[in-house]
Parts: C-alpha cells; structure tokens; sequence
C-alpha cells in the first residue's frame, strides 16, 4: 500500500496488480487502513487515494536535520519503527539494563499511546510525531526536578522556529498550547535507580494532522500542525531540530537546573497572570497564576498567599 503515499488515486485494478488480489479484496485491505487512523477516499472512476499523502519518518533526513540544529546524531543510538504499542515503553525497556549512550526511538504508529495521568494519547499512523529521548543522570530522580519543564522548553522553542512563533504556548507543567487548544504533550517516565544513576524517558506527541476518528476520541480542546499553518512541517526535520535541541538543553540543565531555563519558559507561560484552577486529586484550589520558582514548582496566590504545586491538573481561565 506503499503507493497510496504519493497522495493521487490508484485505481482498484492497479492496486489489486500491485497486491495479486482482486478488486474486492483491495477494498477490505483499504477499509484495514482505518483501523491505523488513516481515512482513504474513494471515488468512482477515479479509484483510491490518501488525501494529503503520507512522507514516512526518514533516518537520513532525520540526522541532517539534527546536525544543522547544531546536534550529534552520532552519540545517539536512533530506533526508527513502524508500528510499536508506545516509544515510551519501547524506551524504558531499552534503559532499564543502564545506558552506554543516550538513545531515541520514534514510531509512525502506536498502539498504546500513554499520555499523563492515565490517559491514552491518539496516534494514527504516519501524520503525528511520536518520539521518546532517554539519556541516564547521577544524582537520583532529585537531580531531575524541572527537567518536564524544560523539555517543554525546548519543543516551544522548536515549533516557534518550525513557524509558530509567538503562537504557541505552554501550559504548566508542560502542555504544548496554540490559542487555547492542545497541539502536543510531553511525558516524562524514568527508568534507573531513583536514588543513583536514573534514565529519565522524556517522551513528545505533537499533532501533525489529526483525523477525525482520533479527533473524536479526544476530549479537550485539540488542534494540529496542518490546521496552524497550513502544512505540517516535515515530522523527520522536526524531530531532527527537537533532538538537537534535547540534548543542548540537557546539557545545560545537568550543570544549571531549571534556573537556567526560567526566563525562557516564562516566555510562553499561557497561566501568568491568569486565574487558574488547581486540581490535586479531590482538592481543587483556584487563585491567580503567579508563574514558576526557581524548581519549576507552579506558584499561585491564594487569598492574598502564594502557594506552590509540585503536582496537579490546571485549568486557565481567561486572563483579568
Ligand atoms: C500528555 O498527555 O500530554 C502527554 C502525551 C505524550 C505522548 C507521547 S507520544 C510519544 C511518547 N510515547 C507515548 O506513549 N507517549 C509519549
């Protein structure tokens, strides 16, 4: 079904030709195709096509990319699959017997997409990034508070460059927002020892073109890089910049901390000076954003008293 990436319509006979089966059986493979989010047009005479084609994660591209963006494709060790239930999990598994070097692993399609909190984070095929970056720290979990903020960081910086400057946003702790809708998120998971050398998994979802099923399936305000800009940026380069970013970021977060990173979050902090709501399990606290301290801890006044959250769901009303 390769052919169908080209984006024009193929006819049931050629795609039959191409498979060795009939016309009937083209068409319950294609209706298969649905089942990995993707929607395949039909239309008499004319025959089959994927509307908008599809451009397949490219290790090549992937590295040029990375290394324009001032990266080292070489110290990573890169796993491009098809089809994995989630980069997340295929990463921790990779960590868990200790790194030799940092490592990435993306897919065109997961099975099992984890988002926060439980959730499960839509992934059609072929038209989203899904992507997992592991590299181990000393110090124990400890040495990692602030490092979700930073990778929050690093992809606004990335989509700001890929064309959405002063568009996107970021909702603490590390939503990836554009006008109040969510175009990404960021999981972080760890592997290791909490307490000695600990393997950080940091993995990112950005929306590249949602199609409606997965879009029905998400049950908060959503949008996608195609409805932003017209036309999604090439996942590979994207993916490319976001490594090298990465590990430039982590560089200097291992010598400084989030300290280092708080004036350029501060930069796309959707919830400053906005009221917000706190939602810790059954407590929910609402009082006014007042931006992040030193740790990346949320900090929010409260009748006049500025608490701060390590933890929690936030919702953002609209600014005073
Ligand atoms: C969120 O809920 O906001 C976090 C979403 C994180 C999704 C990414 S996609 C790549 C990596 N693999 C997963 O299973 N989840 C993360």
């Amino acid at each position: 079904m390769r052919c169908l990436a080209d984006g024009r319509y193929h006819s049931g006979e050629t795609l039959g030709a191409l498979l060795g089966v009939s016309r009937a059986a083209v068409w319950k493979r294609l209706q298969k195709l649905a089942a990995f989010g993707l929607d395949v047009e039909s239309v008499r005479g004319k025959g089959y096509r994927l509307p908008g084609g599809l451009r397949l994660l490219d290790e090549d591209a992937l590295a040029q990319a990375m290394a324009a963006a001032g990266g080292t494709p070489g110290a990573l060790s890169l796993h491009l699959y098809d089809v994995t239930d989630s980069t997340n999990a295929d990463a921790l598994a990779l960590s868990r017997p200790g790194l030799s070097q940092p490592l990435a692993v993306l897919a065109e399609y997961q099975r099992a997409g984890r988002g926060r909190r439980g959730r499960a984070w839509q992934s059609p095929y072929g038209r989203n990034l899904y992507l997992s970056y592991a590299e181990s720290f000393a110090g124990g979990a400890a040495a990692l508070d602030g490092l979700s903020l930073v990778v929050g960081v690093v992809v606004a910086e990335t989509l700001s460059d890929a064309g959405l400057a002063d568009r996107v946003q970021l909702k603490w702790p590390n939503d990836i927002w554009v006008d109040g809708r969510k175009l990404g998120g960021i999981l972080v998971e760890l592997a290791g020892d909490m307490d000695g050398v600990c393997v950080p998994v940091i993995g990112i979802g950005i929306n590249g073109a949602l199609s409606d099923a997965a879009a029905a399936a998400i049950d908060q305000p959503w949008t996608d890089l195609t409805r932003e800009l017209g036309e999604a940026p090439d996942r590979s380069r994207l993916a490319g910049a976001l490594l090298a970013g990465l590990q430039q970021a982590l560089v200097m977060f291992r010598q400084q901390g989030f300290t280092a990173f708080s004036d350029r979050w501060r930069r796309y902090d959707c919830c400053a000076g906005a009221d917000v709501t706190v939602q810790l399990g059954e407590r929910r606290i609402t009082g006014l954003a007042r931006g992040v301290n030193a740790q990346g801890a949320l900090q929010v006044e409260v009748d006049g008293v500025l608490q701060q959250f390590h933890g929690g769901e936030v919702s953002v009303r609209p600014l005073r």
